[in-house]
């Protein structure tokens, strides 16, 4: 009988040489990502245009994570240089979502030591990554390298763009209501707390009444207003002059019908939140794309990650601080995250020379211009209602 040949399994030269362990050098880290739509796939494999969403599914759920690319010119105004990697955990988000919670964390776990084996000391979960698991705190048990979510350094981006954007459309916080979308989750719940003292109303929201409770006791603690909650996203945002939405929801949340004119959206989930919809059909609401930073040096990310050169997810910028800092430990994780915590992390970004980027809007960069045509586009609407 034929001797059955060995199967050949197809991996990238650099998970290849990732499989030779590289020696630990300082200031490595690893950053995973995962495809969010059948085109990100179809930009790796072509193929993926011509069989049926179920094929592409079933062959990513079989594929092993790789290291897709490696990170050069990272350089920390202290002088330090950290060179990374992307691991890649080759799951649609939707899959992250229904498939068999065991098995997803099992291939971040696989693609945290592919990364390791290549030299990362620590790794940072990117998008649904950090979802799994508590937070990523199933990940870092069995991991063997410290892991991080990065998403403390993305709330304190995050507010900081939020607050800018509202003083450029002429929005007093202090008298305006602030709708968190996503409330319940890990960066939701941090910016909640955040922004509680500052503003004059807030509006939690999210899926399940009972974790909305739980979470709006500790942002009444803190707050300056009246604190509500609401399990109807987009009857929740209507009231809002000022939205954060940092759900995990694999498609839209928010329709164009739901803004108010004149508001202020930040958009920091990915995939995001607000549909494209708003793009094209509202020229009187600003929509910003939130988390976004820049890296000192001259970054090169060697694979295209839908940002300018020189510019990160704030995610992947807290993992490269940490390298930066030889601060090989598991920085945030869980659902729970520490103002305090973000304070440190805002403080080592700034050492290092990482700041957050100017604005952009579904990946177009918007300058004074455009903020005043449509701050001009809102006050006309408004006449008109
Ligand atoms: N821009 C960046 O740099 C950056 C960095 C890190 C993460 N992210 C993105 O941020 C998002 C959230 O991350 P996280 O770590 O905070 O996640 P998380 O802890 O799992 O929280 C997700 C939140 O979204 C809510 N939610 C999920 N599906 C929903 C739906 N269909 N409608 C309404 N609410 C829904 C959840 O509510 P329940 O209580 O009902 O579950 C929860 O409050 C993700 O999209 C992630 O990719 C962006």
């Amino acid at each position: 009988m034929a001797k059955a040949r060995p199967r050949h399994r197809k991996s990238s030269k650099l998970t290849r040489r990732a499989g030779r362990r590289r020696p630990s050098l300082p200031h490595n880290f690893g950053f995973l990502l995962h495809p969010m739509s059948l085109e990100d796939v179809a930009k790796k494999y072509k193929i993926a245009t011509k069989v049926s969403p179920k094929v592409v599914g079933t062959v990513l759920k079989r594929r092993r994570p790789f290291v897709i690319a490696r990170i050069s010119g990272v350089k920390s105004l202290t002088g330090v240089r950290a060179p990374g990697r992307f691991g890649v955990v080759p799951l649609l988000p939707e899959q992250f979502l229904t498939l068999d919670e065991d098995f997803v964390i099992d291939k971040v776990v696989k693609a945290c030591k592919v990364c390791a084996k290549d030299g990362a000391r620590i790794v940072g979960l990117g998008a649904f990554n950090a979802l799994v698991g508590d937070g990523g705190r199933a990940v870092a048990q069995r991991a063997g390298v410290p892991v991080t979510t990065g998403n403390t350094y993305t709330v304190a981006v995050a507010l900081e763009a939020t607050r800018k954007a509202a003083e450029e459309m002429a929005i007093d916080l202090g008298s305006s209501t602030v709708a968190v979308v996503g409330a319940t989750g890990s960066i939701g719940g941090l910016c909640a707390r955040a922004l509680a003292p500052e503003v004059g109303r807030m509006v939690l929201l999210g899926r399940n009444a009972e974790r909305l409770a739980d979470v709006a006791k500790h942002v009444r603690a803190l707050a300056a207003g009246d604190v509500t909650t609401g399990t109807d996203v987009r009857s929740g945002v209507r009231q809002a002059d000022v939205i954060v939405t940092v759900t995990g929801a694999a498609g839209a949340v928010i329709e164009p019908e739901d803004i108010r004119p004149g508001a202020v959206v930040c958009d920091v989930a990915r995939p995001r939140d607000v549909s494209e919809k708003v793009a094209a059909s509202r020229d009187d609401v600003l929509v910003i794309d939130g988390g976004i930073v820049e890296v000192p040096g001259n970054v090169n990310f060697h694979v295209d990650i839908g940002l300018p050169k020189g510019m990160a997810l704030a995610c992947m910028a807290e993992t490269m601080i940490l390298a930066l800092e030889g601060r090989y430990e598991n920085f945030t994780l869980g659902k729970e995250i520490s103002i305090e915590r973000m304070t440190e992390i805002e403080e080592l970004a700034k050492v290092h020379g990482f700041k957050m980027a100017g604005f952009r809007s579904f990946e177009r960069a918007l300058d004074a211009a455009d903020i005043s045509l449509i701050k001009s586009n809102a006050t006309r609407r408004l006449a008109r209602v």
